[in-house]
């Protein structure tokens, strides 16, 4: 089987808090007849430039047409080649890896008749837990927006969700309050989300208040600025939780194995440039004695599903994890969304091939988009996830 076109397509999908996001939706054609997809998901991420997709995609093309699909490692070496880690967790280039490696398991996968977990090393779980997130509070009046959104996703089914935290200490308190108030033992918060928004003191003073609620924690996020290797292993050894951290690249990973700074590893396949790459760092983290979770960027279905094959085949994801996108999202491309129940993401059947997705066209046609361009989008509605211009 060889690969003989690819196509990208730019999607907007709009949140339920306004805010659209763009994704670029993967078609890898051959000449075998079978088609695979993929999803690179979330451009919407600073830094503030845009991929230009005519270019993307010839560039992609001079790469993968003519190669077999199912040289997979050989293919991720040349893509990385083109796209060089960063040491940045929103490197533009890991989205792209990610959707292009994605969109050759669901490829070989449809060609042998297996599902993506079965490529990955077959299931030894059928459902993941999940949490619900809860975005950041800028101001005090955001606190009963989020406790309506804990209400309402309670009611759904989800009963653990995760706090961004640190930007306004008085208002997370607030939140906790009420939330242990209302929800008592109906739910929990997994973790405090600082998203490298502090430095590991400012992180550990904003902990020590919020500490004082019973919400269940299992983890601290990130609660150092980006790359601060040492700053983490501070922080870890002066908190009573688990510290947690996303990974972005090998070198990274070394360099936070190598200093002891983190429990657990956070592991998306979006920002590490595909399922390859992520499965390698969930068995790094395994060499070293380390939890994983699984992370998210807010994919759509086609990116959760990866993650949901993935997650399935890991032997060390031994905490709560975080792909919800398909929840946040008011569409989806495809026709079948995948399925939560009772707060767990379930792993698309093993009767499917690949992915398990199938794209719909018109709800294409509905959210194309015509490019990645930004227009005025601010950085506090970027940090927030908000269509809301605040200062
Ligand atoms: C999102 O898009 O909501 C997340 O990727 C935000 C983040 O950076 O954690
Ligand atoms: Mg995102």
């Amino acid at each position: 089987m060889k690969i003989t076109d690819l196509e990208l397509i730019a999607v907007g999908i709009p949140r339920h808090t306004g805010f659209v996001n763009k994704h670029v939706i993967v078609k890898l054609h051959t000449d075998e007849g079978v088609e695979g997809i993929g999803e690179m998901s979330d451009f919407s991420h600073l830094p503030k430039y845009a991929l230009d997709l005519e270019d993307l995609t010839m560039g992609l093309k001079s790469i993968l047409i003519g190669q077999n699909p199912f040289n997979i490692i050989k293919i991720n070496k040349e893509m990385l080649d083109n796209f060089p880690e960063a040491m940045y967790y929103y490197e533009k280039g890991s989205f792209v890896r990610s959707g292009i490696d994605m969109a050759l398991y669901d490829l070989c996968g449809k060609y042998l008749g297996v599902s993506a977990a079965e490529l990955l090393g077959g299931r030894i779980k059928e459902k993941i837990k999940v949490c619900y997130p809860i975005f950041r509070h800028r101001f005090a009046e955001e606190v009963d927006e989020n406790i309506e959104v804990v209400r309402k996703r309670v009611e759904q089914g989800f009963d653990v969700f995760r706090l961004y935290a640190g930007k306004n200490i008085e208002a997370d308190e607030m939140f906790l309050e009420r939330f242990t108030k209302e929800f008592g033992s109906k739910a929990r918060i997994k973790s405090f989300d600082f998203s490298h928004l502090l430095g590991w003191k400012e992180a550990n003073m904003a902990i020590k208040r919020l500490n004082k609620y019973e919400v269940g924690l299992e983890m601290i996020e990130s609660p150092a600025h980006r790359n601060d290797f040492d700053g983490l292993a501070q922080i870890r050894l002066k908190v009573d939780y688990p510290i947690s951290e996303h990974i972005w690249s090998d070198r990274q990973q070394y360099e936070l194995i190598k200093k002891d700074s983190i429990d657990i590893f956070n592991i998306s396949p979006v920002f590490i440039g595909g399922l390859t790459g992520a499965k390698k760092a969930a068995h790094v983290a395994e060499a070293a004695g380390k939890g994983c979770v699984l992370g998210t960027t807010q994919e759509l279905s086609i990116g959760t599903a990866a993650m949901a094959h993935l997650g399935a085949s890991l032997i060390n994801l031994n905490y709560t994890s975080d792909p919800t996108g398909p929840e946040l999202y008011t569409a989806d491309v495809v026709k079948d969304k995948v399925v939560y129940e009772k707060g767990y993401l379930l792993v698309p059947s093993r009767d499917i091939d690949g992915l398990g997705m199938e794209l719909d066209e018109s709800k294409i046609e509905k959210y194309r988009v015509d490019d990645l361009k930004w227009g005025e989008t601010s950085v506090h509605q970027l940090q927030d996830r908000t269509s809301q211009k605040k200062n």
